[in-house]
């Protein structure tokens, strides 16, 4: 090996050498997750029979909470179903036993048409981290609806600001170029990556979300899924898209020399907590290894900072590690909650490949969007990063998720129950079910009707415990993930932990407690 070249113990020895570097003060993060041990977790959890709310518990929450108080959501949302498929447009929100139409948010709260409130953890899927619909930042939105509207076509001062400000807070990133979404940036991602390098395939994380375009909608929610997902899309698109498993370097080093003959990797694109918002959780070191693999074997390394960027602190997930990524995909945060939230953003001499305007060389490439980069969202996402430095935010959200991840472990812990709870700050999981944590290995094709089987079995556990969850007054995502905001105080947090255990307390074979409901 050539003297100079890192070689992948270095940089590991690195990272954990710079102490303050890869955790401090700052981050949503205080204490990273004992990977070893969630994964052990998780492990355990599959092995075992699914353990499932009491049928008689799930038909009282049905008939108690959703027949009976939810009356007019359900009236609309039937009347939904003639004109809108499904009845519901938002991939996120829940249809067991029907959708709930919500009329007003605030902070930490979502009321619905029957007057019901809740806790609101599922925080529009990510991107309000101030809380929902923060007065400091729709007073100034207004402001700007009030004198030039939602969109022009043309340049409008915030676009800089925003700009600006994230270059003042992520060193990777001194240009940014806002699109409509997070897929988007993760479109625009791989074809800057492939004018730049020359080179053909990419890599992408399995299991991880980065967006539904054609080329990406490969190895999704589960690793070695590759295409199973990706329904209507032709299968030779993904010709030059692999996955690779997460969490162990090995695999992709082994992919990465592989293409070395077959067209080169022109990018590496990972969520930097682990797919699906770190549902499997990877080693602190290894964004730090990916970041030498890619150097090493001329890839770009794009983060999909698409959750965390700015949840985990103000100079993202990339801050928190140490490690500076080649092309970071940004998306909800980045327009705090309004439409229009995605951009990519990168060094200089990769961005060149997005300049619009009069700056346009003929190595260019594609991007577009009517709606992209309009006053309204970057006017939204500038003045919520604004408030979120100034209220620091992400500590604040991340605090509570450390409280939500405890209450719940010791609520689990005292029922007897095998279910997984931990945070990456104000991104809690709870696992009841571990649905995302299963593999799929085409190659053993013999096991892949039962293994499906199986999951789909425990997605239908997983709704009936977001069903549940709702009924006691805490709104989740895909009842296994919640979002803390800096809205959340220790009391809605407890608050929600005792509505958690009050659910957890109906699972088959859960310990009673003296003080349980009869
Ligand atoms: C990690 C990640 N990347 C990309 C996307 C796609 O972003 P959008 O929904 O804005 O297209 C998402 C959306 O949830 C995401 O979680």
């Amino acid at each position: 090996m050539a003297a100079g070249v890192r070689t992948w113990e270095r940089v590991v020895a690195e990272l954990t050498e710079r102490p303050g570097q890869a955790r401090g003060d700052g981050f949503a993060i205080t204490e990273y997750p004992d990977v070893p041990r969630v994964i052990a977790d998780l492990d355990a959890l599959i092995a075992q029979p699914i353990r499932r709310l009491r049928r008689d518990a799930l038909q009282g929450y049905l008939d108690g909470h959703f027949e009976q108080k939810c009356a007019a959501s359900k009236t609309m949302t039937a009347e939904a179903a003639h004109y809108i498929p499904g009845g519901v447009q938002h991939n996120l929100a829940f249809n067991l036993p029907f959708p709930l139409v919500v009329t007003k948010t605030s902070g930490c709260h979502l009321t619905d048409l029957d007057g019901n409130q809740y806790l609101d953890f599922l925080q529009a899927g990510g991107p309000t981290v101030l809380g929902s619909n923060p007065p400091e930042v729709l007073e100034q939105v207004i402001d700007v609806l009030g004198t030039c509207g939602p969109s022009t076509g043309l340049f409008h001062e915030f676009e800089l600001k925003l700009a600006r400000f994230i270059a003042d807070h992520m060193p990777a990133v001194p240009m940014f170029r806002m699109l409509g979404s997070g897929t988007e940036g993760c479109m625009a991602a791989i074809r800057v990556a492939r004018l730049a390098t020359g080179r053909r395939n990419v890599v992408k994380m399995g299991g991880a979300y980065d967006g539904w375009s054609d080329q990406l909608a490969y190895g999704l929610r589960l690793p070695g899924t590759r295409h199973h997902e990706a329904k209507g899309v032709p299968r030779y698109v993904f010709r030059h898209t692999q996955e690779f498993f997460p969490g162990d370097p090995e695999p992709l080093e082994r992919t990465l020399r592989r293409n070395r003959a077959r067209g080169g990797t022109a990018a590496v694109l990972i969520e930097p907590l682990g797919p699906e918002s770190g549902t499997r959780p990877l080693p602190l070191d290894f964004n730090a290894g990916v970041r030498e693999l890619c150097d090493r074997f001329g890839a770009l390394l794009v983060f999909d900072e698409v959750v965390t960027g700015f949840r985990i602190g103000l100079s993202g997930a990339q801050g928190f590690f140490g490690v500076e990524p080649d092309l970071t995909v940004f998306g909800k945060v980045v327009a705090g909650g309004y439409p229009s939230a995605g951009g990519l953003g990168g060094r200089r001499d990769h961005m060149k490949f997005l300049a619009a305007g009069l700056e346009a060389g003929s190595k260019k490439a594609l991007v577009g969007g009517t709606m992209a980069a309009n006053p309204l969202s970057s006017a939204a996402g500038y003045f919520t990063l604004v408030e979120m430095e100034r209220q620091r935010a992400p500590q604040r959200a991340g605090a509570m998720g450390d409280r939500f991840a405890a209450g719940l472990r010791s609520a689990i812990q005292r029922r007897g129950l095998p279910f997984v709870a931990y945070n990456q700050g104000s991104i809690v999981h709870l696992q009841t079910v571990g649905t995302l944590h299963f593999t799929i290995d085409f190659n053993r094709i013999w096991e892949v009707p039962g293994k499906l089987k199986e999951i789909q079995a425990r997605k239908t556990v997983m709704e009936e415990m977001g069903a549940a969850y709702t009924a006691e007054g805490v709104v989740t995502l895909a009842g296994s993930r919640l979002y803390t905001s800096a809205a959340h105080t220790e009391q809605t947090i407890d608050q929600a932990v005792s509505a958690l255990d009050r659910v957890f307390a109906q699972v088959e074979g859960a310990k009673q407690l003296p003080g349980d409901r009869p």
